[in-house]
């Protein structure tokens, strides 16, 4: 397969999406469309990939830099988009000196494996006669839209569209064309340079080189497989039912390899699993998100690019993005988790603390109630609920150092940037303002003074000021 260049036919405006967002961009369990076909290509051993872009190329062209850096997947720009044959041409414009053969795959079809392109490839290698051309075939239960494989003497002569069908006979085939094709380059050449807009929608179908190659004598074989793995995505109805699918597909396999994902749990398709995680309902992991061995992700989590430590338990309705928990750390119930939160090995985080842009050493702990903003808490320190690091001036943000074992009374406000020392205590309901030594107690409160009897006093002046205004 190293000879052979797939070629992702991605330049599509994808109409039927009613979407400011180029088709081929729309996600997929969290990633792009297009990404699937292209890591599909790649699956199957294909030397090359070039992917034609054109209707939102930019975003296009920016996620296959990002996701496909190596060298092996390029684009090829397609300026208009006047049909698929057309794509066809401007991507094999791109393509390697050192490719034998193509295969031209829809950039629509987010279902499809390696192992499903090598099937469309292998008879091109191993049938016999030796067929010169090779393309994929679904039978479906209803093909409107879809182009048909018209056969004579039970050989594929042509693929006609849904819009350029003759008769009832040709509307009831049901046997489509998947939007795969494969031959050597010479003739892929040939055939597509042979196309004319001759058709209902005035377009270059690629689909005309199944009419050349047959009328050309050259043997066609017709790779039938399911309408599962061949599913294109028009319009919003079809992504959701091919999501449906990819997502089922994810899940079972993590199930197969030993992690409990309950129903109603949705994992993204670049989410790492390792055994004996769980991932109760109703949660949501996104984008590169790992969770260690044995740890939980209890109902109603939602995680964004985080790392989760072995043995980590992240408690309900907690939210966290780009941020990494450690092996035993515990979670929640509701907190929150912003960017750059890097909680230490046995941490806890508790209900209702929001942290951004901090770190927590081993064993520290902020139970309740806090904001823990631009800080660097040492290990086995404790928050204090209520505790506010006051990080942002209006300008600047500000960072918070609290040093390994320090405690930090409830209520207190941090003013940044400060400094609070190793083994220091700042009493409750303490404003520190400045920096805090090692082992110091740092206190900034009132001090109380208790008046004697003067509760009922309080009350008999309060009772006769509102009968007063009530008068
Ligand atoms: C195409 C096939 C049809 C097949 C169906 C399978 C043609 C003429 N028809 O129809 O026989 O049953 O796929 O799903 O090929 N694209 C470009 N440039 C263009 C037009 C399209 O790059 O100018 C890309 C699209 O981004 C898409 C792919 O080609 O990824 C297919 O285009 P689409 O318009 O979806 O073709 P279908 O109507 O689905
Ligand atoms: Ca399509």
């Amino acid at each position: 397969m190293e000879k052979t260049t797939a070629i992702v036919l991605a330049a599509g405006q994808g109409t039927r999406m009613k979407s400011a967002l180029p088709k081929v961009m729309h996600p997929v369990c969290g990633l792009p469309i297009v990404h699937f076909g292209i890591q599909a290509a790649l699956d199957a051993g294909c030397g090359e990939v070039v992917v034609v872009v054109g209707h939102g190329r930019a975003s296009v062209e920016a996620y296959v830099a990002r996701a496909f850096a190596g060298g092996r997947v390029h684009t090829a720009v397609q300026e208009r988009q006047a049909g698929t044959g057309d794509a066809a041409r401007a991507g094999l414009a791109h393509i390697g000196a050192q490719t034998e053969r193509v295969l031209i795959m829809n950039g629509d079809v987010p279902l499809v494996r390696g192992a499903d392109l090598l099937a469309v490839v292998r008879p091109l290698d191993e049938a016999s006669p030796r067929p010169a051309f090779s393309l994929a075939t679904c039978l479906v239960g209803d093909a409107t839209g879809y182009g048909r494989v018209l056969r004579a003497g039970g050989e594929v002569v042509e693929i006609r569209e849904h819009r350029d069908l003759r008769s009832d006979d040709e509307r009831a085939v049901r046997e489509i064309n998947a939007g795969f094709y494969a031959a050597d380059v010479a003739l892929m050449r040939e055939a597509l340079a042979t196309l004319a807009p001759d058709n209902a929608q005035g377009e270059l179908y690629l689909t005309d080189v199944v009419t050349f190659a047959s009328r050309a004598g050259k043997g066609i074989a017709a790779v039938t497989l399911g309408a599962d793995v061949l599913a294109g995505v028009n319009d919003r109805e079809q992504l959701a039912q091919v999501e449906r699918t990819m997502h089922e597909r994810i899940v079972r396999a993590w199930r197969l390899a030993g992690v409990t994902v309950r129903d109603g749990a949705r994992v993204d398709a670049a989410v790492v699993l390792e055994p004996d995680a769980t991932v109760e309902s109703g949660v949501v992991l996104r984008g590169v998100t790992r969770v260690g061995k044995g740890a939980t992700v209890d109902v109603g989590c939602v995680l964004a690019n985080v790392t989760v430590g072995e043995g980590a338990l992240v408690k309900p309705y907690s939210v966290a993005t780009d941020s990494s928990i450690g092996a035993r750390a515990q979670v929640g119930p509701f907190a929150h988790l912003r960017p750059g939160s890097e909680l230490g090995d046995e941490s806890h985080v508790g209900n209702f603390v929001e942290t951004k842009a901090t770190k927590m050493g081993r064993g520290a702990k902020a139970n309740h109630l806090a904001y823990l903003g631009n800080g660097d808490i040492g290990e086995g320190a404790n928050i204090g609920a209520g505790t506010i690091f006051c990080n942002y001036d209006g300008f600047q943000k500000h960072t918070t150092t609290v040093g390994p074992g320090a405690f930090i009374g409830s209520d207190s406000q941090i003013v940044a940037p400060v400094t609070i020392g190793a083994n220091s205590y700042v009493a409750t309901g303490t404003t520190v303002t400045m920096d805090v030594p090692a082992d110091a107690l740092a206190i900034s409160r009132v001090k109380q003074d208790n008046k004697l009897g003067y509760a009922s006093k309080l009350r008999a002046r309060l009772r006769a000021s509102k009968a007063q205004k009530s008068k």
